[in-house]
C-alpha cells in the first residue's frame, strides 16, 4: 500500500490549531479582494444575505464531506480516495484536485505577489497626492510590468514555500496561529476607523440593508461560486487538511466553525470597506479595483490613512499567504505520500512548476495579452478552468462520494468518532450532502460553461 501509516504522519497539535490553520486556508483575497466587489457589484445587502444561505447550506455540506473524506483516509487528496475505494477510478477526482490546485496557485499567487507591491508602495507613502486617475496609472503600469510583479510573486512563493517546507505542525499550523488572530485585530483596527468616518453610516446600511430588487438569477450563481472559492472546496484542501486532524477532534463543529469565521471575516472586510468608500462618494460597485485603486485614494485623503494603508495591505499579504501555504500543501503532501519525496523536494518541484505557469500568468497582464485562446489570456484560461469547471465538478464527485459510494456506516462512523459523538445532526447533513449540495453545484456549474441560462 502507497503513502505513509498514520503513525508517522505530521498532523495539527491543537484543536485551535486546526480551525486556524482550515480558516488560513478559507480566508485570503477571497474574502478581502473578491467578496467585496462582488457584494458591491451586486446589491450590498441582498448578496449577503443569499451568500450566508449558499454557506449554511451548501458550504458547510461539502466542507464536513471533504474533512471526512480526508480523515478517514488519512492521506492526501489523491491517496485519500484510493485508500476508502481501492480500484475505483474515485481518486481522479483528486487527480483533478491537483491539477486545480497548480493553476489556481499560478494566478492567485499573482495577486498576492501585487499586495506586497502595495504594503511596500504605503510604507513609502506612493500613494500620497495622487488622483484617482493616477492611482488607477500606477495600478495598471505596475500589474502590466514585466519585471516588478514577478519579483514579488516569486518572493511570496518562496514565503509560501519556507512555511510547507517547515511542515504540518511546526509550519502551517505554528504560523496560522499567529497570522490569522493577526488579522483579526488588523482588520477590527480598521473597521473602528472606517465606521468614525463622517457618513459611514450609508455604507453600513448598504452592506446590511436587502435590497432585493437587485437579485438576479446570476446574483444568486455567483453567490455561490463565490461560498465555494472562498470556502477552499472543490480541489481537496479539506481533503487534505482533514486528515491532519485529530480522531478524538469533532469534525461537524470544526467545519462550521471554519464556515463561520471565513464568513464572518468576508463581512468585516466590507464593514471596513464601504463605510469608508461612502463616507468619501465613491460608487461600491467599482468591481476588481476596489482594493487596489479605491482604497489607496480614500487612504491619502483620510486622516491616519498613512498608517491604515499599511495595515490594509498587510492584512491582504497575511489572508494570502495562508491560503497559498494551503494551496501548496495540497500538491506537496500528495507529493510526498504517493511519490515518496522528501517535503523538501516535493515543494522545490511544485514551486518551481508554479513560479513558471504564474510567471506567464503575471505576463499575460502586459507583454503577452495578445497571446488569446477562444479570446482568453493564458491567465483566464487557468482561473476559468480550475474555478468555472474543476472546483464545482470536484465538489460535485465530494459530495457524490460521501453520499453515495462511500457508505452511510462509515460516514456515520468518522463524523460520531466511531460512536464516541451523538452527531444528533447526522440524518441533516446526509440529506445536504446527498440532495441539496449536489442539485446547487450542478445548476451553477451548467450555468458557468453556458448549458443553463439564469439571469
Ligand atoms: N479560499 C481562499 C480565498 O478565499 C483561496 C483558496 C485557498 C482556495 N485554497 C483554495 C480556493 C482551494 C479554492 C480551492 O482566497
Amino acid at each position: 500500500m502507497a503513502g505513509t501509516s498514520p503513525q508517522t504522519r505530521d498532523s495539527f497539535g491543537s484543536k485551535f490549531g486546526v480551525i486556524a490553520a482550515a480558516a488560513g486556508s478559507a480566508v485570503g483575497l477571497g474574502n478581502i479582494w473578491k467578496f467585496p466587489y462582488e457584494a458591491g457589484k451586486n446589491g450590498g445587502g441582498a448578496f449577503l444575505m443569499i451568500y450566508l444561505v449558499f454557506v449554511l447550506l451548501v458550504g458547510v455540506s461539502v466542507m464536513i464531506a471533504e474533512l471526512t473524506i480526508g480523515r478517514s483516509g488519512q492521506r492526501n487528496a489523491i491517496g485519500s480516495f484510493k485508500a476508502i475505494a481501492p480500484g475505483k477510478p474515485w481518486f481522479l477526482v483528486g487527480v483533478m484536485g491537483i491539477g486545480a490546485a497548480f493553476m489556481i496557485f499560478a494566478f492567485y499567487g499573482a495577486v498576492a505577489g501585487w499586495t506586497l507591491e502595495y504594503v511596500f508602495q504605503s510604507l513609502k507613502n506612493g500613494f500620497a497626492g495622487k488622483t484617482p486617475h493616477e492611482l488607477e496609472d500606477m495600478y495598471h503600469t505596475f500589474i502590466s510590468g514585466s519585471f516588478r510583479p514577478i519579483i514579488w510573486q516569486t518572493v511570496f512563493l518562496i514565503l509560501t514555500a519556507g512555511v510547507v517546507i517547515a511542515g504540518v505542525k511546526n509550519g502551517i499550523e505554528k504560523y496560522s496561529k499567529i497570522l490569522m488572530p493577526l488579522l483579526i485585530v488588523i482588520i477590527v483596527v480598521l473597521i473602528i476607523r472606517s465606521v468614525t468616518l463622517d457618513g459611514a453610516g450609508e455604507g453600513l446600511r448598504f452592506l446590511f440593508h436587502p435590497d432585493f430588487s437587485k437579485i438576479t438569477g446570476k446574483t444568486v450563481l455567483s453567490a455561490l461560486g463565490q461560498a465555494f472559492f472562498s470556502l477552499s472546496l472543490g480541489m481537496g484542501t479539506m481533503i487534505t487538511y482533514g486528515s491532519y486532524i485529530n480522531k478524538r477532534n469533532n469534525l461537524l463543529t470544526s467545519a462550521v466553525q471554519v464556515s463561520l469565521t471565513d464568513t464572518l471575516i468576508a463581512v468585516l472586510a466590507g464593514m471596513a470597506i464601504f463605510p469608508a468608500v461612502f463616507a468619501f462618494g465613491i460608487n461600491p460597485s467599482e468591481g476588481e479595483g476596489l482594493v487596489f485603486i479605491t482604497l489607496p485614494s480614500i487612504f491619502q485623503q483620510m486622516a491616519g490613512g498613512y498608517f491604515f494603508a499599511i495595515l490594509f495591505f498587510v492584512l491582504l499579504a497575511i489572508a494570502a499567504l495562508t491560503s497559498t501555504i494551503s494551496l501548496l500543501e495540497v500538491i506537496v503532501a500528495y507529493f510526498s505520500e504517493e511519490l515518496k519525496m522528501t517535503r523538501k523536494r516535493a515543494t522545490v518541484i511544485a514551486v518551481v512548476v508554479i513560479w513558471f505557469l504564474g510567471m506567464i500568468c503575471s505576463l499575460s497582464q502586459g507583454p503577452l495579452a495578445r497571446f488569446t485562446l477562444f479570446g482568453l489570456n493564458f491567465w483566464d484560461i487557468l482561473d476559468f478552468t480550475s474555478t468555472r469547471i474543476l472546483l464545482p465538478l470536484g465538489g460535485l464527485f465530494i459530495v457524490l462520494f460521501v453520499g453515495y459510494a462511500m457508505g452511510t456506516k462509515r460516514v456515520r462512523a468518522e463524523l460520531s468518532n466511531e460512536g464516541a459523538l451523538k452527531a444528533r445532526i447526522f440524518p441533516l447533513v446526509i440529506f445536504l450532502i446527498r440532495f441539496v449540495a449536489p442539485i446547487a453545484i450542478a445548476m451553477v456549474f451548467l450555468n458557468a460553461i453556458g448549458i443553463l441560462k439564469i439571469g
